[in-house]
């Protein structure tokens, strides 16, 4: 006789708590224990489907049920079935988060959740260490949970420079993953990193020197290129209410990075010019294979390929630019610095 249990609960989004909770039932009292996202939540039951995958990873007595959600009885009840089918002989149990109600006639394990107190980390952009970095990583390429406003940044971007937007997005948070760095400031960095590429020139200038107190001889009112990360960092704190140092300075330096610049600075700077839609490019090969091993480095390549590539076309290369190549290469070890030659001298 199989000893099993519905645990029904909103998973919004699902905690360490909720699989320490399981974890610890399985070994005295279950043999197997079926995770069933129900409504209502913050968000859909098809995310909250994934992130509980996510966070139960490869065992063999913990699984998910029930994706199309409607009402937390239907549901629940449909999810006996599913079980009865593949387990005719069976003892049944539920286990219910906060307060969810059950079908009658089966014992109750209570729940009392945390997903609230996530909720807020998350929304203060911390990785929480009240979620696994499995679940963290889907929440932050998403954008879950942060009041993003993807709806408005949609109306500022070409459908093109949204798909590099989502490109660089997934990236980041996959090198902050990687790297452990924060996932959740990577990913809203990313996300809002080019709101202002497509604003026209000579209202990117007005905003530098009204609003940002630029002087007319500053280097950065010299482009575009140079002036959207600004402008994109201001637009960020006014239209989508970031006010997170770290995020804003991500976006304001992600075209010439910066003395001291941060990890996350240096993900969302690599993620721009290494994510999946990007046209193949002098170097792009060399810059992809080196941020598999250090971030550092792949961003001291980056700048030094563009370099390059700047004063090949005969242009003078920014003054920034060549103090953040200063600066890394006396941040970077050794291996980093002679692994970056070796790239650079492959192309040159
Ligand atoms: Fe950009
Ligand atoms: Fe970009």
């Amino acid at each position: 006789m199989m000893r099993l249990a519905v645990f029904a609960g909103k998973f919004d989004p699902i905690t360490n708590k909720h699989i320490a909770f399981a974890r610890k039932l399985l070994t005295d009292q279950f043999d197997h224990i079926y995770f069933l996202p129900v409504d209502p939540a913050l968000v859909k039951p098809e995310w909250r489907h994934r992130m509980c995958e996510a966070a139960l990873g490869s065992r063999e007595d913990m699984s998910v049920i029930g994706e199309d959600v409607s009402t937390p009885r239907k549901e629940m009840l449909s999810a006996v079935k599913t079980i009865a089918a593949v387990h005719p002989e069976h003892q049944l149990a539920f286990i219910m988060e906060d307060g969810l109600k059950a079908p009658k006639g089966y014992p109750v394990i209570p729940f009392e959740s945390d997903s609230r107190e996530a909720v807020l980390e998350i929304g203060r952009y911390r990785d929480t260490s009240l979620i696994s970095r499995n679940v963290l990583a889907f929440i932050a390429s998403q954008g879950l949970y942060q009041h993003c406003e993807e709806k408005k940044l949609r109306e500022m971007l070409s459908k093109g420079r949204l798909q590099h937007t989502m490109g660089v997005r997934s990236t980041a948070v996959q090198l902050a993953r990687r790297f452990d760095s924060p996932m959740i400031k990577c990913g809203v960095a990313a996300l809002y990193h080019d709101c202002a590429k497509e604003m026209p020139v000579k209202e990117m200038r007005r905003i530098c020197v009204n609003e940002l107190g630029r002087k007319e001889q500053d280097e950065i009112l010299s482009s575009g290129a140079l002036m959207h990360g600004h402008v994109g960092a201001y637009l960020t704190e006014k239209l989508f209410n970031v006010h997170d140092e770290e995020i804003l300075n991500a976006i304001r330096y992600h075209t010439t990075g910066r003395v001291d610049m941060s990890d996350t600075e240096m993900i969302v700077f690599l993620a721009d010019a290494i994510e999946p839609n990007r046209a193949d490019y002098p170097g792009l090969q060399e810059i992809r294979q080196l941020s598999e091993e250090s971030v550092r480095a792949a961003v001291l390549l980056s700048l030094c390929v563009t370099k390059a590539y700047v004063i090949k076309s005969g242009k003078e290369f920014h003054a920034s630019g060549d103090q953040t190549i200063t600066w890394l290469r006396e941040k970077c070890t050794e291996r980093e610095r002679s692994l970056t030659k070796k790239m650079l001298d492959k192309w040159i």
